[in-house]
């Protein structure tokens, strides 16, 4: 990486618990992320949505059926999208049981108290932006609601706190709106591609079945936008073989739902 100030994340790789601890816990709930606490795992990965009257919530899906029990809570509202559902609607239901009766109880969280809690864990995140094409406005909205809770000073935000999408579009927004933060790009950009994605972000995430050691150089040859060499970091890495693969290839961080796992392989923190 360059000698450009920044944040001091640089670790060889970085492992990030995918939605939490997600083999362990269910995925994007309080419970993963302490778990992920209680593994030694600082940097979490989570999905943001919106509900119908505009709170911001922490699921991956655009609908509350695979990790809810909403089915049986509102039968009549299929196919129970995020975004027809107000927030009191969706802190009624159960997003643990499906995972295990351990977890019974256990809520869908707003953002809101998901950056309360890993502020508390003393955590570090690294927040998706989900499907904002469904959610016109939810770059400014997010950046609001990280304001409200604290992240937007400057010790997280330079070292805490990165937020990352599929969309481009969405992700420079972000970085337009607030040019100190760290935003990754979801995907493999074509290298000749590379220096558009560059003017508006810091990290390159792909998926690990599509990149090679050539394309990993070819990032890091560039500078991002705070002036530092692109990163890379790979999802979702669940087995030690790959893990070592993806360290040979030279990625920065990978994302992973048994982060006990990849790290055991290839260290990391
Ligand atoms: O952080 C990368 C990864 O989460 C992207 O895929 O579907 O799990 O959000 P998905
Ligand atoms: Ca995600």
């Amino acid at each position: 990486a360059s000698a450009a100030p920044g944040p001091d994340w640089l670790s060889n790789p970085i492992v990030y618990a995918h939605r939490g601890a997600s083999a362990y816990a269910p995925e994007n709930t309080l419970e993963a992320i302490d778990l992920a606490m209680e593994m030694g795992f600082d940097w979490v990965e989570n999905d943001v949505q919106r509900t119908k009257d505009g709170e911001l919530v922490v699921i991956h899906d655009d609908t509350l059926a695979r990790t809810t029990d909403v089915e049986q809570v509102f039968p009549d509202r299929k196919p129970w999208r995020v975004k027809d559902f107000t927030a009191a609607e969706i802190a009624r239901l159960d997003a643990g049981s499906w995972f295990g009766p351990e977890f019974a109880g256990a809520r869908v969280p707003t953002l809101r108290q998901y950056m309360n809690r890993v502020q508390r864990n003393q955590q570090r995140l690294l927040l998706e932006i989900k499907k904002p094409e469904l959610y016109p406005g939810i770059e400014q909205q997010t950046l609001d609601v990280l304001g409200a809770t604290g992240w937007l000073n400057e010790d997280r935000v330079v070292r805490r706190l990165v937020v990352q999408s599929f969309s481009a579009a969405s992700v420079r927004t972000v970085h337009e709106l607030r040019p100190d933060l760290f935003t990754a790009f979801l995907g493999t950009p074509a290298v000749a591609d590379l220096p558009r994605y560059a003017e508006f972000t810091d990290r390159i995430n792909p998926w690990y079945t599509t990149i090679d050691a050539d394309w990993v150089a070819a990032v890091h040859k560039l500078l991002g936008a705070h002036g530092r060499a692109l990163e890379v970091d790979t999802w979702i890495v669940d087995d030690a073989a790959t893990a070592l693969k993806v360290q040979d290839m030279g990625v920065d961080g990978i994302i992973t739902d048994k982060p006990d796992v990849v790290r055991e392989a290839v260290g990391g923190y």
